[in-house]
């Protein structure tokens, strides 16, 4: 077994914040969510695809931030973008800023789907707005789902404080079931308003799945036989699998779809895009209005985020990181001598551990990752992770070769 990491700035960090904010850090960033006293609980300052920890660790990072830093962290092009806006024109107005037509012109130009744009903060207003625009526009109700779409009433997995009656109408599918989702759609299709997808299937500590042969055209079929609105919850997807969505990679193009994580490298921007038949019920029947939505300083940011990918061709190049990565990491799974699966490859790797009979896995996992973060590699147990345009040929194979050391450890923990 390696040392432990020295966290204690995290600890004392975490053990102060208890008493002044609940959990002290909000939700998925909770340490039950990775190894609890062994991962950091606080970062300080990071660089490209390096974060660094209170207490002065450097990690390799491939969470990411759960997806949203596509290229690297402090992109200087993106924030010199950002930091001229605030300091010649201002980013927070009364009114909205022309940067606004300019980011719709660009989503309309690249992705199949877009006719139309509207901006908003996060993931899940905009998955949240998407099924509103789906109940104004077929004058529906109940809505069918598939995958997480963040923490708002009608689709947020832990139900505490959520009346049943706010998401009695939200059905659940499961990725690459069309017979069940067809299922669903017989009970209830008449009613159905809209079908929500991710177009890549990536369930929570589960591996991730690429649409099965037909999947994607299949879901876009029952969708068109019931008259519901096909929904691509392109979150993670967007502007990581193509610069148009996985839609585009795919050849299937949903009515609506939502994107947001890697769109600004980081800036808290979402959008939703889709068909005018269905986007234009937000001119007049459908509200949407909030205090900070029409902020220009992530519209600038996304728009030279996608001027920089498209420029550099960045995601071919993750893309190309991701195989070379994943080819190491795959052989080091093969030879491991675990029941581990490794999934995601090239964009969002994860080793995930098979359930047994006796539940060694519960002692595997938090072992494997243990020995994994000592390493400096940040990745976390129950999520996949990303690959970043920053992360370096060495970075990646020395996380590959650490992963093989972190699997090599693992007889001591049994
Ligand atoms: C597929 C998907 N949809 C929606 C969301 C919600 O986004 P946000 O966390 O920005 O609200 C997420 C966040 O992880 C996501 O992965």
């Amino acid at each position: 077994m390696s040392k432990k990491l020295n966290l204690e700035l995290s600890d004392k960090m975490y053990a102060n914040a208890l008493n002044i904010i609940p959990g002290a850090v909000a939700g998925i960033r909770r340490p039950y969510n990775f190894v609890p006293g062994e991962y950091p609980i606080y970062f300080e300052h990071a660089k490209g695809g390096r974060v660094t920890d209170v207490d002065g660790n450097e990690y390799i990072d491939f969470l990411c931030v759960y997806g949203a830093i596509i290229i690297g962290y402090r992109e200087e092009e993106i924030d010199n973008a950002v930091i001229e806006q605030m300091r010649n024109k201002g980013f927070c107005f009364s009114l909205t800023q022309p940067v606004q037509n300019r980011l719709a012109e660009k989503l309309i130009e690249i992705i199949p789907s877009a006719e139309m744009a509207v901006f908003v903060k996060t993931g899940s207003d905009a998955t949240t707005t998407a099924i509103r625009v789906a109940r104004g526009a077929t004058e529906k109700t109940k809505i069918v789902r598939c995958g997480y779409h963040g923490w708002h009433d009608w689709c947020v997995e832990v139900k505490g404080g959520v009346p049943p009656k706010l998401y009695e109408d939200v059905y659940e599918t499961h990725y690459n079931d069309l017979d069940g989702l067809e299922e669903i759609m017989k009970q209830h299709g008449d009613d159905m308003a809209a079908i929500i997808i991710t177009p890549v299937g990536h369930p929570l500590a589960e591996k991730v799945q690429e649409p099965k042969p037909g999947y994607l055209e299949g879901v876009r079929a029952i969708a068109d036989k019931y008259g519901a609105a096909l929904i691509f919850d392109e979150i993670r997807s967007g502007f990581r699998v193509d610069i148009g969505g996985a839609q585009k990679r795919y050849g299937v193009t949903p009515d609506i779809s939502t994107f947001g994580k890697a769109m600004a490298n980081g800036y808290p921007i979402g959008a939703v895009v889709g068909k005018r038949e269905f986007m234009k019920v937000l001119a007049d029947k459908v509200f949407l209005s909030s205090t900070f939505f029409p902020n220009s300083m992530e519209q600038i940011a996304a728009l030279k985020t996608i001027e920089i990918l498209e420029r550099d061709n960045i995601l071919a190049a993750v893309r190309k990181k991701g195989e070379f990565f994943g080819n190491l990491v795959e052989e080091v799974v093969k030879n491991c001598g675990y029941d581990v699966e490794f999934s995601g490859a090239p964009l969002m790797p994860f080793i995930t551990f098979n359930k047994d009979k006796d539940g060694l896995y519960k002692k595997l996992r938090p072992a494997f990752y243990t020995e994994l973060i000592r390493r400096k590699v940040f990745l976390q147990p129950f999520h996949h992770g990303y690959v970043c345009y920053r992360h370096t040929e060495e970075d990646l194979r020395y996380s590959a070769n650490m992963i093989a050391e972190a699997f090599g450890e693992l007889k001591n923990y049994i």
